[in-house]
């Protein structure tokens, strides 16, 4: 929304040389100059002749004959009742990016199965909006402060208290620490351990790559744990010699798998055997169908676990607020950390959340949007099961994504690199995958996350995908979607046995 200036308009930073003689051409120098040079933007309002004049100390009649000439070199235009603005189309002259630097028009993406966003058309903003004006009316004067760099005390206990209603957590206010996200909790977390000399983490493979270079920078050593699909393999992660670990238990990213009931005890035990650490993220865990919600590891194993959560996912990636919840001889050191790096996660804001959580709007939300996502879901599974067959889609019992299982001989790279000439945003399972990524090593499959995918999209998506798989094409009418797929054609190059689809 643009700005609604004053009736002066904004300031300006012109200076003129006295010295120099012809203050009103010096004056439309510089304005053009500034437009030119992108200094000001199109549609920028400029101020009011009387107020710039009276800034530089020149008559009325020099601005508004600058202006007026500048009005007439297409480099501004005015209306009646909103001032003077830089033209919304680049006066000539003006630099425009060449068509080789700014390369061939990109096609427009149509459907986006790339992991990551919830469903953005549903964050619940009036009730963020109604949160925030609580907060701002009701903060203790003294709270303004923000002196302490574990976070507002509100939060921790309302975060807290909603790990252990929803999560079966057994964390109190003491043990939290409040972030901009679960990257920032997480980066923190790391270089606790790193100073406390742990030297090699676990992390899950296939698993987020940035993870790796989050620990990298930490100064550890990133340690690949294959996941199966019971979820993290305990004993591999047990002959790797780490003494800590950051794992997705409630649903893997990216192959959804939750960690098993035996997994999960022996996970504890290896973290007691090494004087361990497990991270356990959070991701993902609010959104369960067909079964029961597995608890946090934190309530399992209060000492050993640091649970990291965020609201990237219940509520929006630009709200970034997140918590860490730590054992009490690493809470402090995560709070100092966050003292001696940014202090992030605004006041106001973390007020905000404590009050949209304990108004029960939060909970409300999360009751609406799981709705959404238990619909997509199930169009994904009908359209997944009419275009490849009955078994091809796993990770479906939470969250927010699934993993396709492609036909044997396809390749992930060549199916995503045609699936986006068409619009069709997606990810290879490689590409999660330590060390090899984008090889294709493994039984090959693509990562359908759907949260912010809408029904029709995801038919449409699974559509293309189908059609790619089989060998291009075009893409079948939407009133024929339905048909059966034509098994007998073969697909060069992307599949080396047609009928498996
Ligand atoms: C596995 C995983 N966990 C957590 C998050 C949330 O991170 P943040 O809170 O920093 O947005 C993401 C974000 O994409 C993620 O991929």
């Amino acid at each position: 929304m643009a700005v609604a200036w004053g009736r002066d308009g904004p300031d300006l930073l012109v200076t003129l040389d006295r010295g120099a003689g012809g203050l009103g051409v010096q004056l439309q120098d510089q304005l053009r100059a500034a437009i030119r040079g992108r200094r000001l933007g199109a549609g920028e309002r400029l101020p009011s002749t009387r107020r710039l004049a009276e800034r530089l100390g020149v008559s009325r009649g020099t601005v508004v004959e600058a202006y007026e000439q500048l009005l007439a070199e297409g480099y501004l235009e005015s209306a009646a009742g909103s001032g003077t603005r830089v033209a919304a189309t680049p006066a000539p002259g003006s630099p425009r990016p060449a068509r080789s630097e700014a390369g061939p028009l990109p096609r427009p993406v149509e459907v986006d199965f790339r992991y990551g966003l919830p469903d953005l058309a549903s964050v619940p903003l009036t009730a963020w909006s109604r949160a925030v004006a609580e907060a701002a009316r009701t903060v203790p004067t003294a709270d303004l402060g923000d002196e302490d760099p574990a976070g507002s005390r509100h939060l921790r206990e309302v975060v807290t208290a909603y790990h252990r209603r929803v999560r079966a957590g057994c964390a109190v206010a003491g043990d939290a620490v409040v972030v901009s996200g679960f990257r920032q909790g997480l980066t923190f977390t790391l270089a606790v351990l790193a100073r406390r000399g742990v030297r090699h983490i676990g992390l899950e493979d296939p698993g987020p790559r940035e993870h790796e270079a989050l620990a990298r920078r930490a100064g550890l050593v990133p340690v690949p744990v294959p996941v199966d699909d019971d979820g993290l393999d305990v004993d591999r992660l047990r002959a790797s010699g780490a003494r800590a670990v950051l794992l997705t238990p409630a649903h893997q990213c990216p192959t959804g798998v939750a960690l098993g009931p035996s997994r999960r005890r022996d996970l504890v035990t290896w973290a007691e055997e090494v004087d361990g650490v497990v991270l356990e993220d959070d991701y993902d865990a609010e959104f369960r169908y067909d079964r029961q919600p597995v608890g946090s590891l934190q309530g399992l194993a209060p000492n050993r676990v640091v649970a990291l959560g965020s609201v990237s996912k219940t509520l929006a990636p630009a709200i970034r607020l997140g918590w860490v919840l730590a054992p009490p001889h690493l809470v402090a050191a995560i709070a100092e950390e966050k003292r001696l790096s940014c202090r992030d996660a605004p006041r106001l804001d973390q007020e905000a959340l404590a009050l949209l959580v304990e108004s029960g709007r939060f909970d409300r939300h999360l009751r609406r949007v799981r709705e959404v996502y238990r619909a997509r879901r199930d169009v994904l599974v009908a359209e997944v099961e009419h275009a490849f067959g009955v078994g091809r889609l796993t990770g479906l019992a939470a969250g927010c994504h699934a993993v396709l299982r492609l036909p044997e001989g396809a390749s992930e790279r060549a199916v995503a690199a045609a699936a986006a000439a068409r619009g069709v945003l997606v990810d290879g399972l490689s590409s999660y995958r330590c060390g090899d990524a984008g090889t294709d090593e493994h039984p090959p499959a693509l990562v359908l996350a759907f949260g912010n995918v809408r029904e029709q999209q995801i038919r449409r998506g699974v559509r293309v995908l189908a059609d790619v798989v089989r060998g291009g094409g075009h893409d079948r009418p939407a009133q024929t979607h339905r048909a059966v797929p034509d098994r007998s054609r073969t697909a060069p190059g992307l599949l080396c046995r047609a009928d498996r689809i």
